[in-house]
């Protein structure tokens, strides 16, 4: 399901983060190493036609992370590996790679490598390492400190959602950041009323081609409920140290690697 930013009204966006702002904003007050580390991991956020948008979101999301940067301690963004998994055309991976030590940049689909690579290669960019691999059988050489992973765990079913969350604990060095942010229904026991609606709620924030998408997503792919994947991440070894699942369809979770299997 392919998925911009610029889907999103700015409105929506501006309220939902006006709301994160108001709760956070005390906290992260000359923390520039939580600017470098949000720009690079969060790059959702930047919106190409407002800047004054993107400073908004991004000093947004600083405010209401900050507590969990601060708990890498004192990790040095440029000494951090990380791994996006299911990288698509590497938007992520290649604004990490300015900020981040080495990324591994990781996708069953090779034609999406091609452009991810082809986009590196431009830029100049020389410590992103491709790999077509996928969330069951990747494993770094050596493990890693963030796993990232955006629009992708759709793609498997619980059973093997199950399987990828105890290969990315592997991927992971202890106390290791799992960030994943996916679509996630929510669960009403009227199934039709319930797509109806979130039908109806995203036709007011998004486009029409998005709307046909969330009808395939909802028709052929492997979203499940909220409950599910916090138990799932959980019984992984996962400590979820925060989530953000109040907008319809798409959760963001921010997990921290507490068992080793
Ligand atoms: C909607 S794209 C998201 C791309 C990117 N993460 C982003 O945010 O723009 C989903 C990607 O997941 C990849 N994918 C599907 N199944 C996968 C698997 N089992 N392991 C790794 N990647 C997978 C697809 O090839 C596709 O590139």
């Amino acid at each position: 399901m392919a998925l911009s930013s610029s889907n999103v009204s700015h409105s929506k966006k501006l309220n939902s983060l006006r709301r994160m702002y108001l709760q956070a904003a005390f906290v992260t007050a000359g923390n520039p190493k939580a600017i470098v580390f949000f720009t690079a991991v969060f790059p959702q956020f930047i919106d190409h036609d407002s800047a004054y948008l993107s400073q908004v979101c991004i000093l947004m999301s600083i405010c209401a992370f900050v507590a969990f940067i601060d708990k890498l301690g004192d990790s040095e963004p440029k000494k951090l590996t990380a791994i996006d998994i299911g990288c698509g055309t590497g938007a992520f991976s290649i604004h990490a790679s300015k900020y981040l030590g080495k990324i591994y940049a990781v996708d069953v689909s090779e034609e999406m490598l091609e452009v991810a690579k082809s986009k590196a290669n431009t830029k100049g960019i020389g410590n992103i390492e491709f790999c077509n691999s996928g969330f069951l059988d990747f494993q770094p050489e050596v493990t890693a400190d963030v796993v990232y992973s955006k629009w992708a765990f759709h793609h498997l079913p619980d059973y093997w959602k199950q399987a990828a969350l105890l290969n990315i604990n592997k991927m992971l060095k202890s106390g290791g950041i799992f960030y994943l942010a996916d679509f996630v229904f929510e669960f009403d026991h009227d199934f039709k009323k319930n797509t109806d609606a979130l039908l109806e709620k995203l036709s007011k924030d998004f486009t029409k081609d998005f709307i046909e998408e969330t009808k395939v997503h909802i028709r052929e792919e492997y979203s499940t409920f909220d409950w599910i994947l916090q138990g799932l991440i959980e019984r992984a070894g996962f400590n979820i140290e925060h989530s953000n699942t109040e907008d319809s369809l798409a959760s963001e979770y921010f997990c921290r690697k507490i068992n080793q299997f």
